[in-house]
């Protein structure tokens, strides 16, 4: 087996549906305002998927620009993560659906479950992999569709996500350096109960019952997951740091998971780094889990954040508990992020010949987007 030199990001790609969803948006669904949201959490607004959307096409779209900048063909692909807590159907998993998106015949293909931490665990995942000889790239993918699992009659949990999709290509390289430095994975059950769906799953199979208590939407313990993240974050983020030999001050940018600014905050304080080396996107796109990390990483090279040789951090945290933090050497040249323009925003998927989805966006939401779509263009 030839073994690689190291292992590089060659491609990254980012993919967010067209419609927006403002804090004024959701004024009209739960009893909020965009004062409360933006000072409690730094979003503004966050996109919506579309009818015609999955986790699966949107995850497809952002690996097939990764593919591209990455400069390689759907078929030099071995292996296809999703990283996702939203998929499309409990089985298959999401990941066969992508590859049959992005075109690939020959990947192996499987989900994450890590929730928000599932991108960095995909990320070691592929990483193991292509260090081993086992695949020479592997398109690692977070994507979520959060908006069909949250119940928009509860304030504490509709206001603070959204949907979108990232994603990178890892590869082998037969030059030395850059790449994984330091990595940190942790899982405590102790809060397991605190962001969770309760059914659907084997302990609670879906029933009428189930479906009248709205216990197939996301639940979260707000203030239990807030102290969790403040804990975790930074204590993660330094572990991977000094796994790779680095000074937090050496850091060049960090790309956090995107849940709340006062988390960031509170984590670019305990780590003694400036806010302004930590990538902000969230008041854009909510926290959109297991996208938040690549679609933020995406954004950040493309703006020029990231340069080679640059020393970069991606941490996150989320239910489980689970949290991840990798310390990464840039090396990828940021221009070839250009050739992603080239990839038109469409995936398509066959479904069974006897089955039809319907229309899947929740009604209280869609209402207030056919509305909102009735103002904004003039009759
Ligand atoms: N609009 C207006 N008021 C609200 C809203 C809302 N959308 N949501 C809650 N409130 C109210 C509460 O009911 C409470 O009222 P009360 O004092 O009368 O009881 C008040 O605001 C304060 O509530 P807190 O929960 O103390 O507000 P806090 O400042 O802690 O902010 C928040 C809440 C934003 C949810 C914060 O706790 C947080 O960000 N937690 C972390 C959540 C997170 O990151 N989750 C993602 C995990 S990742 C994953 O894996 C999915």
């Amino acid at each position: 087996m030839n073994l690689p030199r190291s292992v590089r990001i060659t491609g990254w790609g980012a993919y967010a549906p067209e419609t927006v969803l403002t804090n004024a948006d959701l004024t009209r669904l739960v009893d909020t305002s965009d004062e409360w949201i933006q000072s409690r959490t730094g979003i503004r607004e966050r996109r919506v998927a579309g009818p015609h959307e999955t986790t699966a096409t949107m995850g497809a779209i952002a690996g097939k620009r990764a593919i591209a900048v990455a400069g390689l063909a759907p078929d030099d692909i071995d292996l296809i993560v999703v990283a996702t807590l939203t998929p499309d159907h409990i089985t298959p998993a999401t990941a066969v659906l992508v590859k049959e998106a992005i075109g690939n015949h020959r990947a192996a293909a499987f989900d994450i479950g890590a929730a928000c931490s599932g991108f960095v665990y995909g990320y070691a995942t592929a990483h193991a992999y292509v260090q081993s000889g086992m695949a020479r790239n592997v398109l690692v993918i977070g994507s979520e569709l959060l908006t069909r699992y949250l119940d928009f009659t509860d304030r504490n949990t509709c206001v603070l996500f959204g949907d979108g999709a990232g994603a990178v290509v890892l590869s082998a390289s037969d030059q030395e350096g850059g790449g994984l430095g330091g990595l940190e994975l942790t899982a405590d059950p102790g809060g397991a109960w605190s962001i969770w769906v309760p059914a659907g799953g084997a302990r609670r199979p879906t029933s009428a019952a189930t479906v009248a208590a709205a216990e197939h939407y996301l639940r979260m313990d707000g203030r239990e997951t807030y102290r969790y993240a403040t804990r975790t974050i930074a204590a993660s983020a330094l572990a991977a740091v000094e796994r790779a030999g680095w000074t937090p001050d050496e850091v060049d940018l960090i790309v956090p998971h995107q849940a709340n600014l006062r988390i960031i905050e509170s984590v670019a304080k305990g780590l003694g780094i400036p806010m302004d080396r930590f990538f902000i996107d969230l008041d854009r796109y909510g926290n959109t889990s297991a996208a938040s990390v690549p679609l933020a990483l995406s954004e950040a090279v493309d703006a020029g954040r990231l340069q080679p040789g640059d020393k970069v951090v991606f941490v996150a945290f989320g239910a489980g508990f689970t949290s991840g933090a990798a310390a990464v050497t840039w090396t990828a040249d940021p221009a070839c992020g250009r050739r992603a323009d080239a990839v038109e925003p469409v995936a398509s998927i066959h479904q069974p010949v006897d089955w039809d989805a319907g229309d899947p966006v929740p009604e209280r939401l869609a209402a207030v987007l056919a509305d909102k779509q009735r103002t904004e263009v003039p009759a």
